[in-house]
């Protein structure tokens, strides 16, 4: 049987140091490598180690492509709140990372389908995600792939939960909060060579008890990974409580 690689800290701080440790490690030994990005609270300080490892001179992103999971629909590219936005400001901005080597979906392509099959497409031409960073809902999706009947396949347009309206609307001071999101599916996560997931926080424990001792079932998306060969998911106590 597969196991699932977990480890648990004191503060955040600490899970940050290893995943931007491990993340370091990858781009070290290929200097192209593709990451798989993830928004959200979950890998801000992780970003901020990596931006402290390059001030540092300890590491260079140059030669690395980037894939972000997923973006809303009908804000603008630029919205304070749009992904492209956050990962700018939160990483691309403070590294040395070319523009043209970063990734997003175009939540405002007029056509959904063919913007998705790009998206997929380009990934697959980049040779796949060496290494993908993930975050997990309080309901346990995984990007933008909410509970469902089936595992999704390759990128689509989602409709956001309630659960997630709700955990992301803080953020919507000025705006309405988007309602869809097109998203990289469940198998095409699953196509990342190693994946680190990061979770904190109380909130995230019911999910990650779900994911990692429940049945692989589409109504906990993150569950899927228990069928991946290489997934690190690193927690602090709260996170790991119900474990
Ligand atoms: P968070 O979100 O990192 O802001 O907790 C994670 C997610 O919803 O996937």
């Amino acid at each position: 049987m597969i196991t699932i690689n977990i480890k648990v800290f004191d503060t955040k701080e600490q899970i940050a140091k290893e995943a931007a440790q491990m993340i370091a490690t990858q781009i070290k030994s290929k200097p192209d490598s593709v990451l798989g990005l993830a928004t959200g609270a979950s890998p801000i300080l992780t970003y901020e180690a990596l931006i402290e490892m390059y001030k540092q001179n300890e590491l260079s992103f140059k030669d690395v492509t980037t894939f972000n999971l997923d973006e809303y629909c009908n804000i603008p590219k630029n919205d304070k709140n749009s992904y492209y936005t956050f990962m700018h400001e939160t990483l691309f901005n403070h590294i040395d990372i070319k523009e043209e080597n970063v990734n997003f979906h175009d939540g405002n392509a007029a056509d959904t389908e063919a913007e998705c099959a790009r998206y997929d497409a380009l990934v697959e031409e980049k040779g796949g995600v060496d290494l993908q960073i993930l975050g997990i809902g309080n309901n346990a999706h995984i990007a933008f792939n909410e509970p469902s009947d089936e595992f999704s396949k390759g990128s689509y347009k989602t409709k956001l939960t309630d659960s997630t309206i709700e955990a992301n609307k803080i953020y919507f001071t000025e705006s309405e909060m988007p309602q869809y999101a097109l998203t990289m599916g469940v198998e095409n996560i699953c196509k990342a060579k190693s994946i680190i997931l990061l979770a904190m926080g109380e909130k995230k424990a019911k999910a990650i008890k779900n994911m990692i001792k429940g049945e692989i079932t589409p109504s906990v998306p993150a569950s899927i990974l228990q069928s991946h060969s290489d997934v690190t998911v690193l927690l602090d106590k709260e996170a790991a409580s119900l474990l």
